[in-house]
């Protein structure tokens, strides 16, 4: 399985940061892992044109369930395709939180995604609040709804991402992290079989140069989905040497 460093831009950058995406060409043009940047969707075709021909791979940040049609301020998964995109960040814990989404919805715009031809990369992950519950994996394993039991290896990546790791500088302990880990898999398989074996799960949650390399040796780790770090070249670019190494 190719390794993949995501980096998700969320709601950053203008056309000035395509300086940034061009430096990272130049550091990392052929990194042994896949290296993807979601940029806002005002910057998908942008920076699809910059990274041409290049290792890099353009992600949206969310799509609709429909391919076309009347709902303003909303871009489909064609779109993204049509715009360069190759694969959508879904349900990231921000677009459940700021906008509702649920289980029920990132599962169909999973579904979207693939008749576009597009990669989900599907978000889940505990609150704080769950987290010191106790009830982690049983809000783990309900998430799982958002998975289409149809997905196949190529067509699905799962971003594990604590809620309370997103943008605070905490991360889980390395075990906490392979607990999940290695419980996602098995519930991946549960529902979607054999396939399960080859899909990324990628951990996000304030990975940065200085912890990538003891996050990317836990099992079951195939990547990780990168906010703030993804936006400078140099800590993106020093993300995407450590995974390669691993
Ligand atoms: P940070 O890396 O900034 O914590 O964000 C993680 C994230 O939400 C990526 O989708």
């Amino acid at each position: 399985m190719r390794k993949l460093a995501a980096g998700n831009w969320k709601m950053n950058g203008t056309g000035a940061s395509l300086s940034e995406a061009q430096a990272l060409i130049a550091a990392q043009p052929s990194p042994a892992c896949e290296m993807l940047l979601c940029p806002p969707a005002t910057l998908v075709a942008r920076l699809a044109d910059v990274a041409r021909g290049s290792a890099l791979m353009v992600g949206g940040q969310d799509c609709h369930t429909n391919d076309t049609g009347a709902h303003t301020g909303d871009i489909s998964a064609a779109m993204l395709a049509d715009a360069g995109a190759t694969s959508v960040i879904l349900g990231h814990s921000e677009r459940r939180a700021d906008h509702g989404e649920t289980d029920a919805l990132v599962h169909a715009k999973a579904l979207a995604a693939r008749k576009a031809g597009l990669v989900a990369i599907v978000c889940i992950g505990e609150t704080l609040a769950e987290r010191d519950a106790g009830t982690t994996l049983d809000v783990i394993a309900a998430q799982m709804a958002s998975v289409p039991e149809d997905s196949t290896a190529a067509g699905l990546v799962i971003a594990y991402e604590p809620v309370w790791a997103i943008g605070t500088g905490r991360t889980p302990t390395i075990d906490q992290i392979a607990e999940v880990h290695a419980f996602l898999r098995a519930r991946l398989t549960e529902r979607i079989g054999a396939a399960a074996a080859g899909v990324r799960l990628l951990y996000g949650g304030s990975v940065k140069p200085s912890n990538a390399g003891e996050i990317f040796a836990v099992p079951h780790v195939d990547g990780a989905l990168v906010g703030g770090a993804s936006l400078k070249a140099a800590d993106f670019g020093a993300i995407v040497a450590a995974l390669s190494a691993s």
